[in-house]
């Protein structure tokens, strides 16, 4: 194995398809029209000196070190910035041009410090490179030239540095900031041999506003920023391409290693999904893979009031197998179900539903899924014909209107905010519509054109409205619907819709949207070209989550907006393998590839190569798993990769599900939150230590590969085979490849893939399979997977949930950058210097009201129950909407949240909670008493030790 060295072809590459040829150094060569002549010599394997040009960025021509000759021009231009024309010769060699790089590069190495040996960069230096590159053997000025101010190195940031007296002022991580991660952190301070980075107002990089996505860190070509993990390990010496397990962006990265340490992660230029890109979780907060909490050895107890006590994966398993077994002879067959993982890989979530099947012999599995875009499969299944966004991440280069709605991408998905922004900051335009002022309706260069800022829960009011606009103004794309749709449910639709009840003005009631707003913002999604609607929880989590979805197709049918590059719906999926997850048929309805239990010819496929019979009859979901473990029907549930005690609602109601049963397996980590009501512990194994895919919210399935030896001894598939053995039904894999290639053999739309066909590609975007044979990336593009797109009536039911006198504020909840959902991994690193607790934020107004400071500890009650918290007072939200995050076990957001779901999904409405806010001094009864609880539930037989909470 050897350290992965990406090509930096000096500047970008040209999009545009006319073709130019030109001579360098007397080699013929064609390149797209507008390619820079360092790109073209680099594609024809010539490396022209640089010191500013790095191909993540456009060129910039301050170094001068680039410089070329070109027959019948004068003078030695940049050639990152002069583009090719046709018939131009080129020399890149001469000894002009070498004795001008010379004095560039003695210019440079004059005032920079030459402490090479002992520089962390020594070895990955470009500047060092370079001086090698033009064959720079003295320095006519001296080396005790003026230095670079130094006013001593910036240690602030907990994964960076910055040494400014290492700068050699070239620009990239200024450049980098704003061109790739849109966040306008830095610039050029000072003057002349005074010239230096400055984060922000000349502030520490951690008090800037830099939100730590390494974009500069990596663009940088000296030692000036650089990793902390480098500085500490040294540099790395081998490399493996994996896959981020954070988010449904699924970045790419180059693990980069020494021996089995993970020195740094390296964002991967030919990753497809970022492009090189990354945010502080995948590109730093890793840490968590070697927590002094990590749980490494197997423990049980027979009651979840007894003490852990460790013992051999043998007895673990066995124990497990036997609670089960006896489970289901005593209450039984249905009396077990089983938990998927959205963080493991597919391979690792098909074989536990593949155990729930064949060795429980019921359907009661569910996944995460459940709680966050089970709407998105129902609302995108019944218009379009399949259950997954239409379009690849690369497709918003090409939109006009960007129509942002209940989803924040710069905290939720960061790179592919990143790519968001760089498309605004181009000319598209945008509409957000969202309860709260997200970062998105304004910052550096960016202004959402409408900030449609409606009630919580109006969602189908507001969207139903938006069509209402589409179809009385003519704004309807008729061929479109026509040829595409269905005629005669468009006809309906377009009659309902109509209706002066659906107007702007009368649904303004409900939203709380200035009719002419709503009608601008529908105007220019229906006539400002391309239009892409990207959605995240904050349509799916609500008591109509699943009409909102279909509002949203409707609206895109309408406009024709689907089937090509640049538009399209979207759903911005949370976590890393949400997509695989629900792909690999973790609903209790659909076997893998969203196909229906009771459909006996897909269940027969099943039958014979698993070799058990399948139910029929669909299994239970997460909230009736919990219903009839009250009732005393539900006994036992083998728990994959997800903390259901902390992200599920009603807290109090997880509880007593789960306190109710008389075996509960997780396999995690850590001990999280749920670990508190097991009997049994597995430990789990992390995305380092296993090798699998991950499905991406483009449908983009992207190997997982293993970097180092599973700490805890198996990877997870592993252990679930090893549970299925115990429990009689046999399992024999050798590796997840073999998985794949059963999930290939049975799921149409992964017919062509295998780990293989991975390794060729890097990637591929299902369907892959032989009318598809290297994936796709835009669906829908000639007819809709269904067939005709269906247009669905969506009538606007205000949700139960309201606020009153009691509770008069409503509640929406929602993530933060730094964190990463119930913060078991994130926690665990120095990203919760960001973010070291969850906070209520209240609007100025509401506060003084209750006499609530910043700062303040509140009282959050809502019918459901009370947490307490920190009170930040924001204009973000309107006055009457209060917002928290759900990331740490502490707070318990989930304990405020209510019963109340989606109606056709049992998506729980997170995002609709009224409550009020009031002044407190403690913690509120619930928190003392689980925090006691927990303190006795982590205790380990023969220790003094208590395994840690946070
Ligand atoms: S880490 Fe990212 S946000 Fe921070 S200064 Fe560097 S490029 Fe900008
Ligand atoms: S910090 Fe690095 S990237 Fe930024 S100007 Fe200095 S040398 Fe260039
Ligand atoms: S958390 Fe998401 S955006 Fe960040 S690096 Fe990982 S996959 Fe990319
Ligand atoms: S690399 Fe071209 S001017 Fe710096």
């Amino acid at each position: 194995m050897s350290l992965i060295q990406e090509t930096d072809y000096g500047t970008p590459r040209s999009k545009s398809e006319e073709m130019v040829t030109l001579t360098i150094d007397g080699v013929e060569v064609s390149v797209p029209a507008g390619t820079s002549i360092m790109r073209a010599a680099m594609e024809m394997g010539t490396e022209i000196p640089k010191l500013c040009a790095t191909d993540m960025l456009d060129s910039f021509g301050s170094c001068r070190l680039c410089l070329v000759e070109i027959e019948g021009k004068a003078g030695t231009p940049a050639s990152c910035t002069t583009e090719v024309m046709p018939g131009m010769v080129v020399h890149t060699q001469t000894d002009r041009l070498k004795r001008l790089r010379k004095g560039v590069m003695e210019l440079y190495i004059s005032e920079h410090p030459l402490d090479c040996l002992t520089c962390s960069a020594n070895g990955d230096c470009e500047l060092q490179d370079q001086a090698g590159a033009v064959g720079l053997r003295e320095v006519r000025y001296g080396y005790d030239g003026k230095k670079h101010p130094n006013p001593g190195v910036d240690e602030s940031n907990p994964y960076f540095t910055y040494e400014p007296s290492k700068c050699i002022v070239c620009s990239r991580c200024v450049r980098a900031c704003e061109e790739v991660q849109g966040t306008f952190a830095l610039t050029i301070a000072g003057r002349g041999f005074d010239s230096r980075v400055s984060a922000s107002m000349e502030e520490p990089f951690m008090d800037s506003e830099c939100v730590s996505c390494g974009a500069c860190v990596q663009a940088c070509p000296t030692a000036t920023l650089n990793e902390k993990s480098v500085i500490e390990i040294g540099t790395p010496e081998h490399s493996v391409v994996t896959t981020c397990a954070y988010c449904g962006v699924g970045c790419t990265f180059k693990a980069e290693m020494r021996g089995e340490e993970v020195v740094r992660m390296l964002p991967y230029k030919d990753g497809k999904a970022n492009r090189g890109h990354s945010c502080v979780k995948g590109r730093f907060a890793w840490g968590y893979a070697s927590h002094k909490d990590r749980i490494t050895t197997p423990m049980i107890r027979e009651k979840v009031t007894d003490p852990w006590r460790e013992c051999s994966w043998e007895e673990a398993i066995s124990f497990a197998a036997n609670k089960f077994k006896g489970i289901q002879e005593k209450y039984g067959k249905g009396a077990v179900g089983g938990i998927t993982s959205s963080r493991c890989t597919n391979e690792e979530t098909y074989l536990v539903q593949k155990l729930v099947r064949a060795a429980f012999g019921n359907n009661n599995v569910d996944t995460c899924a459940r709680v966050c875009h089970s709407p998105t499969g129902y609302g995108l299944k019944t218009t379009f014909g399949t259950s997954a966004g239409t379009q690849d991440f690369d497709s918003v280069e090409y939109t006009d209107v960007v129509m942002v709605i209940g989803a924040n991408p710069t905290d939720g998905h960061p790179v592919f905010g990143s790519r968001m922004k760089k498309r605004l900051r181009e000319g598209a335009k945008l509409i957000v519509a969202d309860p709260r002022k997200i970062d998105l309706v304004e910052s550096p260069h960016v202004k959402a054109q409408h900030h449609l800022q409606l009630k919580p829960g109006t969602n189908v009011a507001l969207l139903t409205s938006m069509a209402h606009v589409v179809v009385t103004e003519g704004l309807v794309n008729e061929s479109f619907v026509r040829d595409r749709c269905d005629w005669e449910d468009f006809q309906e639709w377009a009659s309902f819709v109509a209706e002066d009840r659906n107007s702007p003005e009368n649904m303004e009631q409900y939203t709380g949207v200035p009719a002419e707003t709503v009608r601008g913002a529908a105007r220019l999604y229906a006539t400002g070209g391309n239009a892409a609607i990207y959605y995240g929880l904050g349509v799916t989590e609500h008591s109509q989550g699943s009409t909102t979805v279909m509002a949203i197709a409707n609206l895109a049918m309408a406009t024709g907006n689907i089937g090509r590059e640049g538009v399209g719906v979207n759903p911005l999926r949370g976590q890393n393998n949400v997509q695989g997850s629900c792909d690999m048929g973790s609903f209790p309805h659909e076997l893998p590839g969203y196909r229906h239990v009771s459909n006996d010819h897909v269940r027969e496929l099943f039958e014979n190569l698993w070799g058990k019979p399948i139910d029929r009859e669909p299994g239970l979901r997460i909230p009736n798993m919990m219903d009839a473990a009250i009732e005393g029907t539900f006994k036992g549930m083998y728990i994959q990769g997800e903390d259901i005690l902390q992200s599920d609602p009603d807290t109090k109601h997880m509880v007593a599900g789960l306190s109710s049963m008389e075996c509960v397996v997780v396999q995690d980590l850590f001990l999280i939150e749920t670990a508190n009501y097991a009997h049994v512990f597995l430990p789990g194994s992390t995305f380092l230590e296993k090798n699998g895919t991950f499905t991406n919210a483009e449908r983009r399935i992207q190997p997982v590969r293993k970097v180092m030896a599973a700490k805890n001894g198996y990877e997870d598939w592993e252990i679930t085979q090893m549970l299925a053995n115990a429990l009689g039904y046999p399992m024999n894999y050798s590796h997840p490849s073999e998985i794949m290639d059963e999930i290939a053999a049975l799921t149409p739309t992964f017919a062509n893939v295998s780990f293989e066909k991975l390794d060729k590609e890097g990637s591929v975007q299902w369907p892959c399979n032989d009318q598809a044979p290297e994936g796709t990336p835009v669906m829908h593009i000639d007819e809709f997977v269904r067939g005709k797109g269906k247009f669905v009536i969506t009538e606007y039911v205000p949700t139960d949930e309201k606020s009153g006198p009691r509770f008069p504020l409503l509640l929406t909840t929602g993530r933060i950058l730094s964190q990463y959902n119930v913060g078991a991994q994130t926690r665990r690193t120095a990203n919760s210097e960001w973010h070291q607790e969850d906070v209520l934020e209240i609007h100025p107004h509401d506060a003084e009201l209750r006499g609530i400071r910043d700062e303040d500890w509140v009282k959050l009650q809502s019918r459901s129950g009370a947490t307490t918290l920190r009170a930040k007072i924001s204009e973000r939200m309107a006055p009457g909407v209060v917002y928290t995050t759900f990331h740490h076990p502490k707070t318990q957001a989930n304990v405020v949240t209510t019963e109340y779901s989606d109606w056709a999904t049992n998506c729980p409405e997170y995002k609709v909670t009224a409550v009020q806010v009031m002044p407190s001094n403690g913690p509120s009864e619930w928190q003392e008493e689980y925090e006691e609880f927990t303190r006795k539930s982590r205790r380990i037989a023969d220790t003094p030790e208590v395994i840690a909470a946070e």
